[in-house]
This record gives C-alpha cells, sequence and structure tokens, in this order.
C-alpha cells in the first residue's frame, strides 16, 4: 500500500518513496526512500535536524554521507511527525546503551517503536506501535571477500546453506547478504546491534530466494536467545540490487 509520507518542501521525495505494509506482520509500516535529493529537499530535511545530529551530520569523513545521515534523520523525523502529531523538528530522542533510537519524553508513552537503516543512497524506515521493531537493507553489489565474515558470523547451518550455492558467485553473494540482514535486523530490533552474539542467531532456513517469510517459528531459539519470538521478514519491493529484512517481537515483553 503506497502512501506519501511527507509535505511540503520535501515532495520531491515523494516521488521515490514507497510503502509496504507488511500483512499479518502486525502492521509494520516499511518507508523506502531514495537520499540523493535536490540540493532544496536535502536542505529542508537538513533543517529538522537537532544540534546534536547536525553535529553528527558535519562530523561525517564525507559531506555526500553527512548529508545522507541528515536526509534520513529528516525523513525519520517527518514519518514521527505524521504518526504523533509532534512537529518533526521538536521530536527528541533517546538512545540506549548500543545507540538504538527511541522517542523521548512524553512520546514514550504512546508506544511508537521505529528503526532505521540507510546504505548507500537508500533509506528504509519501519514504524509500528507496542512492539520492538528492527530492519535492515544492504546492497547485494559488495565486492569484499564473504569467506571471513561467514566463517566468524554465521551459524552452522547458515554456513552450509552459503557453501552449497558456492558454484554461483552471484547467487552465493545474494543468499549471504539475504541471511545477514535478517540476522542485522533481529539484532537491530533487540536493540543491540550487531554484537558477540550474532553468530548465535540463525536464520538460514529460508535459503529459497523467492521466499518473503522467514518468520523464526521452524527455527528452535538457542538456549539465550529468543529469536523464536520475532517475526523476521525479507522486504519487497527494494529497488534493484537491494535486499532487506524487517523484523517484528511478537509482543513486548
Ligand atoms: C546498529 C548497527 C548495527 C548499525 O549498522 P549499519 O549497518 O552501519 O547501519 P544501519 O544503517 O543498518 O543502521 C543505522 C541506524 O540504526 C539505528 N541504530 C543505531 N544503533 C542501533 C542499535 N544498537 N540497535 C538498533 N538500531 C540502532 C540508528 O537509527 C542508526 O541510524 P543513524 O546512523 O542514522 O543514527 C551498528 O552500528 C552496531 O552494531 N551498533 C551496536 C554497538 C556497536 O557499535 N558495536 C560495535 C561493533 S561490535
Amino acid at each position: 500500500m503506497a502512501r506519501r509520507p511527507v509535505r511540503g518542501g520535501a515532495e520531491l521525495m515523494c516521488a521515490d518513496t514507497l510503502a509496504t505494509e507488511i500483512d499479518g506482520g502486525g502492521n509494520v509500516h516499511v518507508w523506502c526512500a531514495r537520499l540523493d535529493l535536490s540540493p532544496e529537499a536535502g536542505e529542508g530535511l537538513h533543517a529538522l535536524l537537532s544540534p546534536d545530529e547536525r553535529l553528527r551530520a558535519a562530523a561525517y569523513p564525507s559531506a555526500v554521507q553527512g548529508t545522507r545521515f541528515a536526509s534520513t534523520r529528516g525523513i525519520l523525523r517527518q514519518l514521527l511527525e505524521q504518526v504523533t502529531g509532534v512537529p518533526g523538528r521538536a521530536i527528541q530522542f533517546a538512545y540506549n546503551r548500543d545507540g538504538k533510537p527511541s522517542l523521548a519524553g512524553d512520546l514514550a508513552a504512546l508506544g511508537v517503536e521505529f528503526n532505521v537503516s540507510h546504505t548507500r543512497d537508500l533509506a528504509v524506515v519501519a514504524v509500528t506501535r507496542g512492539r520492538e521493531v528492527g530492519i535492515d537493507i544492504a546492497s547485494t553489489g559488495g565486492v569484499a571477500p564473504i569467506d571471513n565474515l561467514v566463517a566468524r558470523f554465521f551459524s552452522p547451518e547458515e554456513r552450509v546453506a552459503v557453501a552449497k550455492v558456492a558454484a554461483d558467485g552471484e547467487r552465493q553473494r545474494e543468499l549471504f547478504t539475504r541471511i545477514w540482514v535478517r540476522k542485522e535486523a533481529y539484532l537491530k530490533g533487540r536493540g543491540e546491534g550487531i554484537s558477540q552474539w550474532v553468530h548465535l542467531t540463525d536464520f538460514s532456513h529460508a535459503t529459497d530466494h523467492s521466499a518473503t517469510d522467514c518468520s523464526a517459528t521452524s527455527t528452535p531459539s538457542r538456549p539465550d536467545r529468543d529469536q523464536d519470538a520475532w517475526d523476521v521478514r525479507d522486504l519487497r519491493g527494494l529497488p534493484t540490487g537491494y535486499v532487506g529484512s524487517v523484523a517484528l517481537a511478537r509482543r513486548i515483553e
């Protein structure tokens, strides 16, 4: 279900914005936007940022990266304005120990949960209510070797799945990336980000590239993890060359 999430000066952004409502996933709304905007649209989004966010944008090693960060935050603020009714520039964020942002102050009581991922010129934002959420996207066009990452961060089952398609390098990289974004979406949902637990997650069971539901119910969770308490689904409708996943807690504990 496509909707226009922004208004006014950011109209240019709307043309590249799509939304996916994940049916059966508990009404998590996933928005996707291109970040390389016109200078006017970029400035409009930058104007929504808080002083600390402007400092962060200025600290990026390149202007392009800083602008993409600022645009992502501006888009997030506009989306949260629509959900909360509070002007985007007035929204305040709190951060957990590992850096996951959430709504701060009185807005925290609304139960609005969100998460963001951005890579290259693409950003996605997942917004829901009452349940923790994590999202991750990645480009399948990377060139760095994957062997070391698979060895360090993939479960034994994931390693087997990746090894099975070793004869087709392109397919193997896509499978690697799909598994990676599932793991990262789940860990971001938990608020940890990539941590020492990453190799304990296992999303090997949805190895069919056309699969869109990799709900973890079919995989017993590791003793110290709660993977089976989450729906983790591959995102549809991303631009060619990108894959993504969204993880939604079945309930807040
Ligand atoms: C969160 C993390 C996974 C981001 O990875 P990434 O692929 O570079 O970035 P993504 O675009 O997917 O996500 C970044 C967004 O996730 C959100 N985020 C930040 N920390 C987060 C966390 N711990 N959990 C969930 N979401 C987080 C922010 O909105 C961030 O956007 P911003 O950079 O515009 O502020 C990574 O920074 C991480 O693992 N952090 C945890 C702690 C840490 O620094 N560990 C060091 C490595 S062991």
